[in-house]
């Protein structure tokens, strides 16, 4: 199956069971503070969730899961918050990338990484050159990501490798997501019903799953509730639904 369709120019072939899932993963904060705990405790107990979903996806054969970690705005956070998110990441990194290569899992960041330090920079670099050749599950993580950013900074790339003239064709070669399918199913949690900056170019036919569940306490059970809900969506790309399909023969006979 061909990587890349582009849902505006061609209909995807099978999307009975989505092939990619994209998660906002909210609710850190609000998990914490229920238990008059500090958020950073949150964004620790979120990373356990990470694990799950990763297995699950593993598990039941979906081909990429793209999560939003870090975004272009939650700089504005307090420096502890934001020093915290960071160190936990290299963190994780530095611990899990064996695990996920031992389980067939290529890894990757979408973001602006220049903002990094040369450390993390680094981490990023090696933990997706030694998962490169996997042909599991492929989990993206966006950090100091935005949909915005991520546009404008395709269109620059496109500019600069000679491109006179931009057409959805020549941008999505250069946005960050250019290696995978567009989202099937985006599912975000903790009750927001934004999409706060995320992959916007990405994500114009995805259908879209909010829960109030806060991402600390997404579990298999919640993943499944989604896919169900997924399930019995019907995808329509902009055409007239199944129902509304005449037969030629009736078109002559009116
Ligand atoms: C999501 O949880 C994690 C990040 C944005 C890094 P939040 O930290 O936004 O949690 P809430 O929304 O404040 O509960
Ligand atoms: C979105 O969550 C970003 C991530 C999950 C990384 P936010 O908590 O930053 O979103 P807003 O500010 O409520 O829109
Ligand atoms: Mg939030």
């Amino acid at each position: 199956m061909p990587v890349k369709t582009s849902t505006t120019r061609e209909i995807p072939n099978n999307v009975s069971a989505p092939r990619h899932v994209a998660i906002i993963m909210d609710g850190n904060g609000r998990w914490a503070k229920e238990r008059y705990l500090p958020r950073v405790l949150g964004h620790r107990r979120g990373l356990k969730a990470v694990r799950k979903s990763v297995e699950f996806c593993y598990q039941n054969n979906i081909e990429f899961l793209t999560l939003f970690a870090f975004s272009s705005e939650n700089w504005r956070r307090p420096l502890e918050e934001v020093s915290f998110l960071l160190a936990l990441f290299q963190k994780s990194l530095e611990e899990e990338v064996t695990k996920l290569d031992e389980n067939n899992v290529r890894f990757k960041m979408i973001g602006d990484r220049s903002k990094f330090s040369k450390k993390l920079q680094d981490l990023i670099q090696e933990s997706e050159r030694v998962t490169h050749d996997n042909t599991g599950l492929t989990l993206t993580v966006a950090a100091n990501y935005g949909g915005r950013w991520d546009i404008v900074n395709a269109t620059n790339q496109a500019i600069l490798n000679g491109h006179l003239e931009i057409s959805e064709d020549v941008l999505s070669q250069f946005l960050q997501l250019n290696f995978a399918p567009e989202p099937d199913l985006l599912i975000r949690t903790g009750g927001e019903v934004r999409i706060s900056n995320f992959v916007i170019w990405d994500l114009v036919y995805t259908e879209l799953c909010f829960t109030d569940v806060l991402w600390p306490d997404f579990d298999e059970k919640c993943f499944y509730d989604a896919l169900n809900r997924y399930s019995e969506r019907e995808r329509r790309f902009g055409r007239a639904g199944t129902e509304h399909e005449i037969s030629p023969k009736e078109i002559i006979n009116s």
